[in-house]
């Protein structure tokens, strides 16, 4: 496979790993700096920003789209997950990718594949009690993409707290040569999380998926106003997220900004983080709280 120029509007596109690796240390020889965003397609402006963040400390831009069959569960959206190639290499275009590596399932998982990497502890909790292969699943694939795509910086969104916070583990437990910038998180004009699984909820769903950003606004006011008792406030939270019957709630909870253990009383930063149902679509969503 070789790399497919594109035009004005398509970005570069590459399914070959030894392809990728080569554009990465050919630029390194030159002195310059790599970038890399990983995703899963279905790219929104919350993806654009963290390839514009990219673009501006970066010689040499790389994204990734690969849906990642291992980190979705059986009865979860791997199949009908969406994959509009063209118009994701538009948005990369835009954004100012220089190339879009679109590895092919076979060439992750070759038949026989059986080595995961997994950050533990982290990994159980929250997402991972709903999710409890998920988040094997993306640390292997984000390592895997990190020995193909061997960039100095990679970029990751806020709005995936847990997930941000357990690569930025993982990368410091196995020394991986690679700095991790995190990006914040791009919201529509009423404070909904832009994510590629919004495109699942109708009108009315779309509507009530707003209880999760006004349950994390209810704890940066509370805390704003002197809060310290979390356990009430996480109670307040949680009624809050499920005040309308067509949100399922998770949890809604306060968290250390790097344990995610639940806190009873705040240090310095607290985390809300919030987790519900919408039909059949799971939403997530947080809000980090600075009390200095
Ligand atoms: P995906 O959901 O496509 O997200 C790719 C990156 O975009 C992640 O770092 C995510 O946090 C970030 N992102 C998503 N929505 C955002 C928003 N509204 N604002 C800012 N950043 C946002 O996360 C994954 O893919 C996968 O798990 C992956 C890391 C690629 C591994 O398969």
């Amino acid at each position: 496979m070789s790399v497919d120029p594109g035009s004005d509007l398509l970005a570069p596109l590459t399914g070959s790993i030894a392809e990728v690796r080569e554009a990465v240390r050919a630029a390194q020889r030159q002195g310059k700096r790599v970038g890399f965003v990983p995703t899963m397609g279905a790219l929104h402006a919350g993806h654009a920003s963290l390839i514009a963040a990219a673009r501006r400390e970066c010689d040499l831009v790389v994204v990734s789209i690969f849906v990642n069959p291992t980190q979705f569960a059986p009865h979860e959206d791997l199949a009908k997950y969406p994959r509009p190639l063209e118009a994701d290499r538009r948005v990369c275009r835009q954004a100012g990718a220089d190339l879009v590596f679109v590895p092919r399932v076979e060439d992750i998982y070759p038949a026989g594949f059986t080595t995961y990497v997994t950050v533990e502890g982290l990994s159980s909790i929250l997402e991972g009690v709903a999710r409890p292969t998920h988040f094997r699943g993306v640390t292997t694939v984000v390592l895997k993409l990190f020995q193909m795509v061997p960039a100095d910086i990679a970029y990751f969104g806020q709005k995936d707290y847990q997930q941000q916070t357990i690569i930025r583990k993982m990368v410091a437990d196995l020394n991986l040569p690679i700095t991790i910038r995190v990006c914040p998180t791009i919201r529509e004009t009423d404070g909904l999380a832009m994510s590629s699984r919004n495109v699942y909820l109708d009108s009315a769903q779309r509507q009530v998926s707003l209880a999760l950003f006004r349950t994390l606004e209810l704890a940066r006011t509370e805390l704003a106003r002197g809060e310290r008792n979390l356990p009430a406030l996480r109670q307040r939270l949680r009624a809050c997220l499920g005040s309308d019957p067509a949100v399922q709630p998770d949890y809604a909870t306060l968290v250390d900004p790097d344990t995610l253990a639940e806190l009873d009383t705040p240090g310095p930063r607290v985390v809300a983080l919030v987790a519900a149902r919408v039909g059949t679509t799971r939403l997530i969503d947080n809000a980090v709280i600075d009390l200095r």
